[in-house]
């Protein structure tokens, strides 16, 4: 089966089941408590609190939903690419019963699917109850196990190595602290050659027996004050992992040779992606797994990535969730970054975007599932486009401190610090850079230096002053100033109060004459100083962050004050008269007209 076949074949056998199917809710989340939507059952809540009645009739609904696992209490980010079966971005297929059936069905349903109408051989399957420990909620899940057990012998097979007790960790299910929860039951596969592992390799972080499918019986409420809280009536809230089970059915060539090793990125859902990056790079995609000794691994690890990171940027993007500065919408940055960063791998080098050149392909492979991806692709492309170009204009410098700071294998946490503050590198990304070269990172120290620079910055954001002989950049900021009193720009880098952009439109202090002054967004621009060929701008109010495009406006009062008849028009950038004349000669007289002169 294709991928799409087999979205199909989940749908259409719940639809067989009285099932309505729903559409994808949004990767940005209602509930509050959410980075992004990180489960299919995230746009239920309401039915199961009970605060609303969920609109089908019988109240039964299956879907695929988009979903992000990075960041937040669901966090996968640390493994995408080094193994064969995370991802940041995935599709959850899932089938939901609203106080309408419990547990019999949702375990005879998945069994009949799985086993019965997909072929799936039942002595590779195994099937996981929640038995808690002394202090954890509820009790031992019995009824499952039960259920279970009439299966797995039916079929000939021993329930007491085909069902697994699992703690409160894996079988015990929460959306986040608080939300519906539940005990849970899981669904593994032993994809061994043989299939004989007797269920040693369950929940074992082996990328050779992986969960494909979790039933939750929602039953509880977790509470803010950590109790749980019964609900109005019993659930059932299902997620099959759509790429895992695609790997499944694909790389078995539907369950009959299992000699080859499984990746979900040997499946459709992500080969048309590698192909493409493959015609942009002119690099080949080679299947290195995990801890194989091979030359080609760094490339497999920056291919896979890359493809799973242009999914969840895309999907996010279409979902109005924009690169930024906090939140998710800095999760997100600082993914970008390392796909941006994974692309020098692949011999990207900076010159051009390559991000948005991915989205056409997905647009192709993926509209006919979720339509936005097709009708936001302009927006998408365009902010791929921005935010890679920005990253690129510090990435060298940021990878030279990188090496230039690295002391016998260690890595000092204030040089960290300084590529967060400076150069934009999210920590995990200098984290990852240590983590490949085996260097030493505390990663808690730079945090704590994070943190007492957001403090100092709270506390004394008006007074916090650096001045331009402190430091210094091979920035070289374009001026439009001449033609314009506002532009748009990047920030390249901060330091302090001062920020450095690509672009201004601020003519800086010098030769005895004030800066502009002006504005950064909503914050105010104080004074502007030229350092080596940047201008810094000094900013009172919210300091943005490195990569940010910012609007910079001139007081257009002041300059005009300023170059009143007895002043001469201040010089801009420290260019001498003949580098102006050479560089700006309309320009100069652009200006010279604009002030009446
Ligand atoms: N909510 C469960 C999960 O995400 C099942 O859908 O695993």
């Amino acid at each position: 089966m294709t991928s799409a076949e087999i979205r199909n074949s989940f749908l259409d056998f719940f639809k067989e089941k009285q099932h309505t199917t729903v559409p994808s809710a949004s990767i940005l989340p209602q509930s509050p408590g959410l980075l992004f939507t990180n489960a299919g059952m995230n746009q239920f809540v309401p039915y199961f609190l009970g605060t609303e009645k969920a609109p089908y009739d019988p109240p039964r609904a299956a879907d695929t939903q988009k979903c992000i696992r990075a960041g937040g209490k669901h966090n996968d980010l640390e493994d995408v690419g080094y193994d064969t079966y995370h991802h940041t971005f995935f599709e959850m297929l899932g089938n939901w019963s609203f106080g309408n059936y419990f547990k019999e069905e949702a375990i005879a349903w998945a069994w009949e699917l799985v086993v019965e109408r997909w072929g799936l051989p039942a002595n590779r399957l195994y099937a996981t109850v929640y038995a808690p420990s002394e202090g954890d909620p509820s009790e031992f899940d019995h009824e499952a196990y039960q259920l279970w057990k009439g299966f797995f012998e039916k079929a000939g097979l021993d329930p007491k190595i085909h069902i697994v007790n699992g703690n409160v960790e894996d079988n015990f299910w929460k959306m986040g602290d608080t939300g519906p929860c539940g005990p849970c039951s899981e669904l593994h596969v032993d994809m061994t050659p043989n299939g004989d592992t007797g269920g040693k390799l369950v929940n074992m972080d082996s990328d050779l027996c992986i969960e494909i499918w979790n039933l939750v019986f929602i039953q509880y409420n977790a509470e803010e004050d950590g109790t749980y809280r019964d609900l109005p009536s019993k659930h059932v809230d299902t997620g099959m992992g759509f790429e895992r089970v695609c790997s499944l059915i694909q790389n078995t060539k539907n369950f009959t040779d299992f000699s080859k090793k499984p990746t979900n990125y040997a499946t459709d859902v992500f080969q048309p992606i590698f192909r493409m990056l493959e015609k942009l790079s002119g690099k080949k995609y080679v299947d290195v797994y995990p801890g194989e000794e091979s030359d080609a691994l760094e490339q497999a690890i920056a291919f896979r990535v890359i493809a799973d990171h242009i999914r969840t940027l895309s999907f996010s993007i279409a979902d109005s969730i924009i690169p930024g500065n906090t939140g998710r919408n800095y999760v997100l940055r600082r993914i970008l970054r390392r796909a941006v960063k994974y692309g020098r791998t692949l011999g990207f080098n900076g010159n051009e975007p390559f991000l948005p050149r991915l989205v056409d392909t997905l647009v192709e492979e993926f509209s006919h599932v979720f339509p936005e991806i097709k009708t936001r692709a302009a927006v998408i492309k365009e902010t791929l486009t921005l935010e890679e170009e920005s990253f690129n204009k510090t990435l060298d410098r940021g990878m030279e401190k990188f090496e230039n700071s690295v002391i016998e294998n260690v890595f000092p946490p204030e040089d960290a610090f300084q590529l967060y503050d400076t150069f934009g590198f999210p920590l995990d990304l200098t984290a990852l850079l240590c983590r490949e070269r085996g260097i030493t990172l505390d990663e808690k120290a730079v945090e704590a230096r994070m943190e007492e620079a957001r403090k100092l910055s709270r506390a004394s954001q008006k007074k916090m002053v650096v001045r331009a002989t402190e430091i210094s950049t091979d920035v070289i900021t374009e001026f439009l100033g001449f033609e314009k009193n506002s532009c748009e720009a990047i920030v390249l880098e901060i330091h302090g109060n001062l920020v450095i952009t690509d672009k201004t439109v601020f003519f800086t202090e010098m030769g005895g004459q004030e800066g502009d002054t002006g504005t950064l967004n909503d914050s105010t621009i104080t004074s502007t100083q030229q350092i080596g060929s940047a201008i810094a701008h000094q900013i009172e109010g919210n300091i943005p962050a490195v990569g940010d495009t910012v609007d910079l406006t001139i007081n257009r009062e002041r300059r005009s004050y300023r170059s009143s008849p007895h002043r001469h028009p201040p010089p801009p950038l420290g260019y001498t008269q003949s580098h102006l004349t050479r560089r700006f000669p309309t320009g100069v007289q652009r200006f010279a007209r604009s002030l009446d002169l």
